[in-house]
């Protein structure tokens, strides 16, 4: 067994998420081998909090398919993609925004819970509730309107600090901006305004940071998605036709500014009643979510159903996805999250090709 024979072995290994060899991926970094131990060092694109265990497994199966006496020890490493930072966001890794053309869709719960799952995952994450009309995250995360801590500095900038709950680093834009330069502030004079705040958050470093854009297809949300450099969006929507004609702006409007659209989620897709397990409502109609992802060709990433946890979880501060007794509920929530994860794994993938790579 040379180091040779073993990279030959995983050049052939699938990225399931990627749909591509190791090899045609340029992962396989280095390959050691004494005697019978093998170590193998990859260069895997981010962020890795799914793939990291099944890349694991597959490697080691591999080796150990053909050298069955082998000791392997597999060394993942991230790469990609950093590309489009502006300095403010430099220390994060990934930036999704979630959206939806309509209010009331369950867009911040998904937005909350997606948080929740990847931070339970180990990520690094921050939530930032960018609904300035309505924000909610606090509420959700059980954080008080101190939530948030702001400054300003000498030269009169306001730097805002986001506080932790559950894992997540959590800020809402309404902290930092006074309320009533809200209310003054309209169209392209807010978003421009906005945009700056987001950049004097204090993040740090983060795997993900999740916008909650406010709902709709206005200046805000143009401006945000043009200026601030988003890996992708995940846009929520309900079956119901009328919430649909609304994603469809959405998508829309993210291929306009050329934002990759992540994949779409239903919300309040069917409710089972807890007195008849084996009984599914599709109250708000069936299959529309699906349907809308087909006509645009881009990934549908699961649906949910209508549970009242999740209603008082939001109401309580606590996001239900943890839940351990969350069941098949949280499983809906965790699919979503991890089908999110992977669609941000292909969006790096795409940018990797095409842009000077930046370890990370
Ligand atoms: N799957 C669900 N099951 C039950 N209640 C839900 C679900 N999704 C959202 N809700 C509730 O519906 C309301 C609207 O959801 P919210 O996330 O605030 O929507 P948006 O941010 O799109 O306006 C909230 O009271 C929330 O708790
Ligand atoms: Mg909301």
């Amino acid at each position: 067994m040379t180091p040779n024979d073993v990279r030959i072995l995983l050049e052939a290994v699938i990225d399931t998420d990627l749909d591509q060899t190791l090899g045609s991926l340029g992962a396989v970094h280095d390959v050691e081998v004494t005697g019978n131990r093998v170590r193998v060092f990859l260069d895997a694109i981010q962020p890795l909090h799914w793939a990291a265990r099944r890349l694991d497994h597959d490697c080691k199966a591999t080796i150990l398919g053909v050298y069955p006496d082998s000791d392997v020890e597999i060394l993942v490493r991230e790469r990609g993609s950093a590309s489009r930072r502006t300095a403010a966001l430099a220390g994060i890794k990934n930036l999704i925004a979630v959206a939806s053309g309509k209010g009331g869709v369950g867009k911040s719960t998904v937005a909350a819970n997606l948080a929740a799952a990847l931070a339970q995952r180990g990520a690094s994450v921050g939530l930032l509730d960018a609904d300035i009309y309505g924000p909610s995250q606090p509420t959700m995360y059980g954080l008080s309107a101190e939530t948030m801590r702001a400054e300003k500095t000498e030269d009169g900038k306001v730097i805002g600090y986001p506080n932790e709950a559950y894992g997540v680093k959590v800020a809402s834009i309404g902290f930092v901006m006074q309320r009533d330069q809200a209310a003054i502030l309209r169209g392209p004079m807010l978003a421009g305004y906005f945009t700056m705040l987001v950049e004097q958050i204090v993040w740090g470093e983060l795997d993900y940071l999740i916008f909650d854009l406010p709902p709709g297809t206005g200046d805000i949300q143009l401006t945000l998605t043009q200026r601030i450099p988003l890996t992708g969006a995940v846009v929520v929507t309900t079956p119901q036709e009328i919430a649909l004609a609304d994603v469809r702006r959405s998508i829309q409007m993210f291929s306009k500014v050329n934002v990759d659209v992540l994949g779409v989620v239903e919300n309040m897709s069917y409710f089972v009643p807890p007195d008849l397990p084996d009984r599914r409502y599709h109250i708000f109609g069936q299959g529309g979510g699906q349907t809308v992802a087909k006509e645009f060709s881009v990934p549908f990433l699961g649906e949910l159903p209508i549970d009242i946890r999740v209603r008082e979880g939001a109401d309580e501060g606590f996001p239900f996805v943890l839940d351990p007794e969350s069941g098949l509920l949280g499983d809906a929530f965790r699919v979503v999250a991890e089908n999110v994860v992977r669609e941000v794994r292909r969006a790096n993938a795409r940018s990797v090709d095409s842009s000077v790579e930046i370890s990370l």
